[in-house]
């Protein structure tokens, strides 16, 4: 293998989410999430795992950070909880919510690490789903009112501002599928619920730079996938063309030109009249941004099947579209594993959509995870996952796409959303009885890459 260097001033970093490591879900005044109340739901969670306690990290996040700064990483993406700041969904702040967030940043600067932060990730207050969550536009406006809130308390320190985090498993996997909160199949909602979140980011990076700052960066983060045809018959291909659009396009045009795809509207008609698209909304929602996140894992090659469109599908009203394997290797969580699908994707969005710098925010593996005798983790899956997709992103880098930094998926072994935790993605391995912290190797090479910049060899 040859040096892999990246360009000066690359951020390297870390990331997690709110409920999956925070813990304390009925301290300092949180009111519950829809994740609180799906994971106690019996039968949604492999094991019955829920994230009352997680990595405990609203109570050692201090050692957290001690953690990161051994990873010398410069940058750590985490997210916020809603419910903790604002219990009610709407109105009143919680300041003693908002009191963590704002010690973890201190403590994040102190060691010189750069707090980038995610506004929502998944814990929506189980108040507004009560409400109707997503579905309805009201949570758009409440949305905004929340992010205002946050970035008027914590923008003197933090920069870097992601609105949402994959709206696509928000909308499609929590109200079409129904394995994530609040755990709905039903079509129509799931394409309401993606309308109100884009609208939601638009009109909370309004009301953000509303506050005049002129230090701030906003963007939002998009789980994207290569799609790939499983064949050249036509079929195969419309079929790609298809799952692209309501994986990858269905949020990318809204968001970087200001419209829907057309052949998007269309393939989706059978199950929505598409009423709650108001006039004036696609220009709010593609406020300028300042970055794109793209959260890779796999790449998807799918065919035409011979199911019905009306199959309970996360590509709504597509339900014949097939996902087709091609049996490579796979992670633990079953997603084949494919570094030139990174490449596919940056490039690709490089070229589509050109002029927004793009962050790999978030991109891991989870693998079966043991601790040794000696108390050691070995993980070298993890870093030749890793190393493979390093090389991916700076390839694709040396042929024109602009990415500026990389965070790895996760600081440590957390709740993986249905699959509780059961799934390790850390390059810190957490056990779950004693919440001890233990690096793995891969953290170890990590503190190497990041050291470098890039790959010595
Ligand atoms: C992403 C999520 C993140 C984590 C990884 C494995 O879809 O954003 O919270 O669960 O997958």
């Amino acid at each position: 293998m040859t040096a892999a260097r990246f360009p000066d001033g690359f951020a390297w970093g870390t990331a997690t989410a709110s409920y999956q490591i925070e813990g304390a879900v009925e301290e300092d005044g949180r009111s519950p999430s829809i994740w609180d109340t799906f994971s106690h739901t019996p039968g949604k969670v492999q094991d019955g795992d829920t994230g009352d306690v997680a990595d405990d990290h609203y109570h050692r996040y201090e050692e957290d950070v001690d953690l990161m700064a051994g990873l010398g990483v410069g940058w750590y993406r985490f997210s916020i909880a809603w419910p903790r700041v604002q219990p009610a969904g709407r109105g009143d702040v919680n300041e003693r919510g908002v009191d963590f967030y704002s010690r973890l940043v201190d403590a994040l600067l102190a060691k010189n690490i750069r707090p980038w932060v995610t506004l929502y990730h998944w814990d929506l207050p189980q108040v507004l789903q009560d409400a109707g969550g997503w579905p309805e536009r009201d949570t758009a406006e409440r949305f905004a009112e929340y992010a205002a809130a946050v970035y008027e308390r914590l923008a003197d320190r933090v920069q870097h501002w992601t609105t949402l985090n994959e709206p696509w498993v928000s909308a499609f996997i929590g109200h079409a599928t129904g394995r994530h909160a609040p755990g709905l199949q039903d079509p129509e909602a799931a394409l309401r619920a993606a309308h109100h979140l884009m609208l939601g980011h638009g009109l909370a990076i309004e009301a953000m730079r509303a506050q005049g700052r002129a230090d701030s960066q906003f963007g939002v983060t998009l789980n994207m996938t290569q799609v790939d045809p499983a064949s050249e018959d036509p079929a195969d291909v419309d079929a790609a063309r298809r799952a692209d659009g309501l994986t990858n396009r269905i949020f990318l045009d809204p968001f970087l030109r200001g419209s829907y795809p057309a052949d998007v509207l269309d393939d989706v008609r059978g199950v929505s009249d598409l009423s709650h698209i108001r006039d004036g909304d696609e220009q709010r929602i593609g406020v300028p941004l300042d970055f794109l996140g793209i959260n890779y894992y796999y790449r998807t090659v799918v065919r035409a099947g011979g199911g019905s469109r009306d199959a309970v599908s996360q590509w709504v009203g597509n339900g014949d579209i097939e996902p087709v394997s091609r049996g490579l290797p796979r992670t633990e969580m079953g997603w084949e594993i494919d570094a030139e699908g990174l490449y596919d994707l940056l490039t690709r969005v490089a070229r589509d959509y050109p002029g927004v710098p793009l962050y790999v925010t978030e991109n891991g593996a989870a693998f079966a995870d043991v601790k040794d005798a000696d108390g050691a983790v070995h993980d070298p899956d993890r870093i030749a996952y890793l190393d493979g997709h390093f090389r991916a992103a700076h390839r694709a880098i040396a042929d024109g796409a602009d990415v500026r930094g990389y965070f790895v998926w996760s600081l440590m072994d957390n709740f993986e959303w249905s699959f509780g935790f059961s799934k390790r993605f850390g390059l810190i391995h957490v056990d779950y009885e004693t919440l001890e912290r233990t690096p793995k190797d891969s953290a170890r090479w990590y503190a190497g890459v990041t050291a470098a910049n890039g790959l010595r060899e």
